[in-house]
């Protein structure tokens, strides 16, 4: 698949999304949402894709936004349209069985954000900078940040975020559950690849249920997501992985898990 706004890059089964419009700070236009749900589309449906890095092209940016000079001629129907579409795609990001991991290497704003909100976990570099700036604008988060956002840090410090449109530093970031890890602006890349591959050491199927059982589990009442995991931990019982990983285990080796 080709891709004009980014780069998509495969090696040691992780795909690398690098959202490549870095005279614009990698600002999300409209086609660049599109092309990165063709993206994870490949991510999913590749065989040889375990799973994926997203990252901004540039040292300064991961992305500072979506992109204001198309949001500034929107009316309400195509402002709704653009959010809805945009929802979707992100949606796609967080619903993806395999792990996706946001490497935010500079400003992460606006609809930057957004979309390492949608990623499973995050990954910052010393000089990154967070927020959701919209109401500067006049406008709201549009892309999932109203709701993304309290979910992972709390009411109270989303909406502090959000109403004051602050940036955070990466520490505080940190400090307030916004990001998984902290690292060296030129160590980013490589801490996101050695997380995935933890994570990819990992029986697949397992993986991806966790990550099914989380997200539609923090969408329910606790009973109801109880039950989601025990029917999780019946379907895995029919896998060769699970025989896999335990056999691994007893035999005191590493387990070789094939998805199945
Ligand atoms: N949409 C469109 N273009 C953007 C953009 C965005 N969200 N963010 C940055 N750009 C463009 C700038 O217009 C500028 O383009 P130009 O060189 O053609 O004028 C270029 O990227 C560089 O940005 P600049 O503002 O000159 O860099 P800076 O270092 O002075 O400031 C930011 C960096 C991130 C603080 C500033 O660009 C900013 O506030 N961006 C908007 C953030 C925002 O509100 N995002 C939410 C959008 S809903």
């Amino acid at each position: 698949m080709t891709y004009t706004n980014l780069a998509f890059d495969v090696r040691d089964r992780i795909a690398t999304i690098t959202i490549n419009r870095p005279e614009k700070l990698n600002a999300l236009d409209d086609d660049t949402i599109a092309e990165l749900g063709r993206a994870i589309d490949e991510v999913v449906s590749r065989k040889d894709i375990g799973g994926a890095i997203v990252t901004g092209a540039g040292a300064k940016a991961f992305v500072a936004g979506a992109d204001i000079s198309q949001l500034a001629t929107q009316g309400s129907l195509d402002g709704r349209a653009r959010a809805m579409a945009g929802q979707r795609i992100f949606s796609r990001f967080e619903q993806s069985p395999k792990p996706t991991i946001a490497a935010v290497n500079g400003f992460a704003l606006g609809g930057g954000l957004e979309l390492a909100l949608a990623c499973h976990i995050r990954i910052a570099s010393e000089n990154a900078k967070m927020g959701l700036p919209e109401v500067k604008l006049g406008i709201g988060p549009g892309y999932g940040g109203t709701q993304r956002l309290p979910r992972l840090i709390g009411r109270g410090r989303a909406l502090q975020l959000m109403l004051t449109a602050e940036m955070t530093d990466a520490a505080e970031a940190y400090r307030i559950g916004l990001v998984n890890k902290v690292v060296p602006a030129s160590e980013l890349i490589a801490a996101a690849e050695a997380m995935l591959k933890q994570i990819l050491a990992n029986g697949p199927i397992a993986v991806g249920l966790c990550i099914e059982a989380v997200n539609r589990g923090l969408d329910t009442t606790l009973e109801e997501g109880l039950v989601i995991e025990a029917n999780h931990f019946g379907l895995i019982a029919t896998t060769s992985d699970m025989r896999e990983g335990m056999s691994a285990f007893l035999e005191k080796r590493p387990a070789a898990f094939k998805g199945e």
